[in-house]
């Protein structure tokens, strides 16, 4: 077995890509994997000079055969002593070292790159993954532990209309709006302080990260980046008095429009306790309804102990789904 250099211009990509395919076909039969183009254009974002994240690709190849992928994601504007891990092994070819291997290459790709922290998931449908275990004998830390909630469209309107009315009357003064894709320019840098305080203001557990640097450039380089991916991305808002105070994105997939996947959702502190979450979730929702009626379920992933979003997830009928947990590694130097 070699481990060898690939990229979404690569012609052994292909088969990388289908590595992920195949474990989480294994992991969850009944959903559709992560599509090929998808990981081809976060690849050519990771190889594009001057953005946000930098980043490499990895095969392990038996023969012809590719058995193994690892990607590697270095952020350059922050947190820039932590590599992000993705690492997956076929599930025809488990137990055989090959983790192992792509997990030493790792070390090495993260040292050369200054990295002196490694951060992974591993998604969980139920007890017993194999991430788990292989995270474990590596000496990797448990550092946060999510759970998924999925919730299945449509949603009862009774139940959207009655959560409504609630979060209404306990918001007066705040405005909501929705947009599709492309943040409204005078909501630019709100909106880059609303994902600034994401990244410290959700349950992070232990996990070795410091704050995004968060601007209005970055911002229009996700919105670029979701548009390459094949994403549309619903967002909804609060404004009072001109300013951004709460917001909360979902994204779908157009190739596969069943399946959105809930982003942040965020309250500005001080605006906290108006129920502004479940009143934006709501308009997100109906917006979904109206113009993207063949999405069919979304999910969620965030931490037990963060009881006001859990509490409206559930409220909007989300139910639990597996976990999610992020493991760390010190790297010696
Ligand atoms: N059950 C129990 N222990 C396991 C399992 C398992 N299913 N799989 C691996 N291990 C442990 C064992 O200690 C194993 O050594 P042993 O076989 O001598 O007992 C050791 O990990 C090394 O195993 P490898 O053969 O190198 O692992 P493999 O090539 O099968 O790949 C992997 C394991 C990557 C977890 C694979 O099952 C997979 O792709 N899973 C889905 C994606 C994933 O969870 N990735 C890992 C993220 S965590 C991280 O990257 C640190």
């Amino acid at each position: 077995m070699q481990i060898l250099g690939t990229g979404p211009d690569d012609e052994r990509f292909a088969a990388w890509c289908e590595v992920w395919a195949a474990t989480q076909r294994a992991d969850r039969p009944d959903e559709l994997p992560r599509p090929a183009s998808d990981h081809v254009a976060l690849g050519r974002r990771l190889v594009t000079p001057g953005g946000a994240m930098d980043g490499t690709h990895r095969a392990a190849v038996a023969g012809d055969t590719v058995v193994g992928a690892l990607r590697l994601l270095l952020p350059v504007l922050d947190n820039t002593t932590v590599a992000y891990v993705d690492l997956a092994v076929h599930p025809e070819h488990p137990r055989r070292g090959i983790g192992r291997a792509l997990l030493q290459q790792t070390e090495e790709l993260a040292r050369s790159a200054g990295r002196s922290a490694l951060i992974a998931e591993v998604d969980e449908p139920g007890p017993g993954a194999a991430g788990h275990a292989f995270a474990l004998r590596h000496g990797w830390s448990c550092d946060l532990q999510e759970t998924r909630r999925d919730l299945l469209l449509p949603v009862d309107e009774e139940r959207l209309s009655a959560l409504e009315a609630e979060a209404v009357a306990a918001g007066a003064g705040y405005e909501v709006v929705t947009w599709r894709d492309r943040t409204p320019e005078p909501l630019l840098d709100d909106r880059a302080l609303l994902n600034r305080r994401m990244s410290t203001d959700a349950p992070n557990g232990d996990v070795p990260v410091e704050e995004e640097h968060r601007d209005a450039a970055r911002g229009r380089e996700d919105e670029a980046a979701h548009a390459a991916r094949g994403r549309t991305v619903l967002t909804g808002a609060a404004v009072r008095d001109g300013r951004l105070v709460a917001s909360t994105a979902l994204h779908v997939p157009l190739a596969q429009p069943e399946r959105a996947h809930q982003g942040a959702t965020l309250v500005l502190r001080e605006h906290r306790g108006h129920r502004l979450a479940a009143r934006i979730k709501v308009a997100v929702l109906r917006e979904v309804a109206a113009t993207l009626p063949a999405v069919r379920r979304i999910s969620t992933y965030g931490s037990d102990s963060n009881r006001p979003m859990v509490a409206v997830n559930e409220a909007l009928g989300f139910r639990r789904a597996g976990g999610l947990s992020t493991w760390s590694r010190r790297l010696r130097p």
